[in-house]
């Protein structure tokens, strides 16, 4: 028998209860996708760059350290970790298909949430633009209202940079005075102030929203305020720690950055075509403007979570902060992306879920109080690392990972084939990493990552190469302890690798060479180091495996 208190104290909590539940059930999303953005951030331990408005995110956040995206060029890895489908799937190696058409009419992220109520919200650059989002952004099928570009956009890559004389050019390098460029803006504001009016508007909306904020830097060309500049004085920063072309690194992982070749800065130093090198004084200043890109970014999102708490959302949207891929700052010779090295493949991942501490707290606390590093270049978070987990992750995870934590059925896996099915992940839930973060280091957790070549001898189109042209595959495969990466023959009509024509092969021992700059494949004498990671033949399997069979059951996360 229940008391007259116990009955009245049901009867009063349920409905809060469920209301809470409810509520729970029911967070909003709020996307930060950054574009070329490798983990050089405050949080991750990078001692040049500044980043304080990430990184104190990252204080109340889980903080996935090993990361990485599934192919290293933007619109296969968006595709990919938007459709939650692997570029095999997607069979988007290039940029020039749309899923829908080509491969099979896969449910995106953004989708799921809005034909679960969401009201979805596209700013900047989140589907890449062009066929590859059917000239659309994907919508209507992704997003509730036509995506938003910024119009001075449009200037990205016009002759809006100043050289020493006063000309004009299409510059690598472009640390601007804003208030003199066209429409006295630059993209990056844009989206910032955009997302901030949408936010405002939503936030008394009965409908949870889900807002992806796709920013545009660091991507080249480093257009962005001169003012983030003067946080890396050119005397305090050093060249890469492995400038040169590694000796065993086979020709067809390298990747010949005809991308920065074509700005008229770059152009201008007649640097020699695959291996350059660039000049070490143009060096020092790509790696400075990449920085300052960074700290531009870094205040975006620190405006934008400012304005999120002013509007009380802090308390309810789930905040996760990504991006497309990585970018080589002059490791092994090279730049950009394009390629199969962590430089290129690992990604930030930080993701923000509110809890009762973000609920309850005195009246007027800011959880994201705005760090003004441009201001005040002695601006540094101190205020703790968040979670960090260790495991191997994928940014396919992302999907069944961000459902699930908003409240919403995550996807089943994927069948093989499943160019049939249009709901399905190739991830995995991670949720339950983030409440046992410290059950990490689990060395059976891995990432695979692809990247096309044209031959095996460098050419102008190794970078990005078209469909029809690819002949090689290099798969390659992530753990905490080594990368692994086999170039194989790759057939681009029937998308099938035969994985008996072995090109080429990569093996990188992180203890010994976390900069992946000895290939020690074919040194039969490591026999020691590889009867600690298992034997050559039995990568290849689990290579096989994920080629195969998209690696079913042989990954063992934590799955909820
Ligand atoms: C693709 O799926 C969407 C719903 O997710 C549907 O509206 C559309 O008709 C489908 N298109 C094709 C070609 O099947
Ligand atoms: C792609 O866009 C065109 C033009 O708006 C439209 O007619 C077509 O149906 C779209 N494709 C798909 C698969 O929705
Ligand atoms: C930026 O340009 C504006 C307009 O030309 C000028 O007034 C201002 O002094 C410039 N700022 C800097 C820091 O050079
Ligand atoms: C540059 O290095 C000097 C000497 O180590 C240091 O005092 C200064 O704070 C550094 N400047 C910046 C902006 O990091
Ligand atoms: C690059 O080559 C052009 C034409 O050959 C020459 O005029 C110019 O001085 C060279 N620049 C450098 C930095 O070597
Ligand atoms: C795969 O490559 C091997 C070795 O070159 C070759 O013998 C075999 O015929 C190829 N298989 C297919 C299906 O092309």
């Amino acid at each position: 028998m229940l008391s007259t208190h116990q009955i009245w104290t049901i009867v009063f909590t349920v409905p809060f209860l469920t209301r809470a539940i409810h509520a729970r059930g029911k967070l909003n999303v709020l996307h930060m996708i950054a574009d070329d953005l490798r983990p050089t951030l405050g949080c991750y331990s990078d001692p040049v760059v500044k980043s304080p408005n990430i990184d104190q995110l990252a204080s109340k956040s889980t903080v996935f350290y090993n990361a990485f995206t599934q192919q290293a060029v933007c619109a296969p890895s968006r595709t990919s970790f938007l459709t939650s489908r692997r570029p095999d799937t997607t069979k988007l190696y290039d940029f020039n298909s749309y899923w829908r058409v080509h491969a099979g009419n896969y449910t995106t992220l953004p989708q799921y949430f809005k034909s679960n109520g969401y009201t979805t919200f596209s700013v900047g650059k989140v589907f890449h633009p062009g066929i590859a989002s059917n000239h659309s952004d994907d919508y209507p099928y992704s997003w509730s209202v036509p995506p938003y570009h910024p119009p001075s956009l449009y200037y990205e890559k016009r002759k809006v940079c100043k050289d020493k004389d006063g000309t004009l050019h299409s510059n690598l390098l472009c640390a601007v005075n804003v208030s003199e460029m066209p429409l006295g803006t630059l993209p990056d504001m844009e989206n910032t102030a955009e997302a901030i009016r949408l936010l405002k508007s939503v936030s008394d909306a009965d409908n949870p929203f889900f807002l992806a904020v796709g920013f545009y830097k660091p991507h080249i060309p480093f257009r962005i305020p001169q003012e983030f500049l003067k946080l890396y004085p050119i005397e305090n920063l050093t060249l890469a720690p492995d400038p040169d072309v590694p000796k065993k690194l086979p020709s067809v992982a390298y990747n010949p950055w005809t991308d920065i070749r074509k700005r008229d800065d770059v152009r201008a130093l007649n640097v020699s075509f695959p291996y350059g090198p660039i000049p070490k004084d143009f060096q020092l200043q790509i790696r400075q403007h990449y920085f300052a890109a960074v700290s531009y970014v870094d205040a975006q999102v620190g405006k934008l979570l400012s304005a999120l708490d002013d509007l009380d959302l802090a308390r309810n949207t789930i905040v996760v902060f990504s991006s497309d891929h990585g970018w080589s700052l002059g490791e092994h010779g090279e730049w950009a992306k394009y390629s199969n090295f962590d430089v290129a493949t690992h990604v930030p991942l930080i993701v923000y879920k509110p809890d009762e501490a973000s609920a309850v707290r005195n009246f007027g606390e800011k959880i994201f109080p705005f760090i003004d590093v441009s201001q005040n270049s002695e601006e540094y978070y101190n205020g703790g690392k968040g979670h960090g987990v260790e495991s191997v992750v994928e940014l396919v995870d992302l999907f069944p990972t961000l459902s699930y934590l908003a409240g919403l059925n995550p996807p089943h896996r994927c069948p093989n084939p499943s160019f049939h099915v249009q709901l399905c992940t190739e991830g995995f839930n991670l949720a339950y990493l983030f409440k046992h973060p410290e059950t990490h280091i689990d060395h059976e957790s891995y990432a695979f990552s692809q990247y096309p070549r044209p031959s095996d001898s460098i050419q102008q189109n190794s970078d990005l190469p078209d469909l029809a042209d690819i002949r090689i595959m290099g798969y390659s495969v992530r753990s905490n302890d080594f990368r692994y990466t086999l170039w194989v023959t790759f057939d681009p009509v029937h998308f099938r690798a035969n994985l008996s024509d072995i090109h080429a092969g990569e093996l990188y021992v992180r203890s010994e060479d976390p900069g992946e700059d000895n290939n020690i494949f074919d040194d039969v004498e490591h026999g020691s180091v590889l009867r600690k990671l298992g034997t050559q033949a039995t990568w290849t399997e689990s290579l096989k495996q994920h080629i195969y069979y998209f690696n079913a059951g042989s990954k063992s996360k934590g799955v909820l």
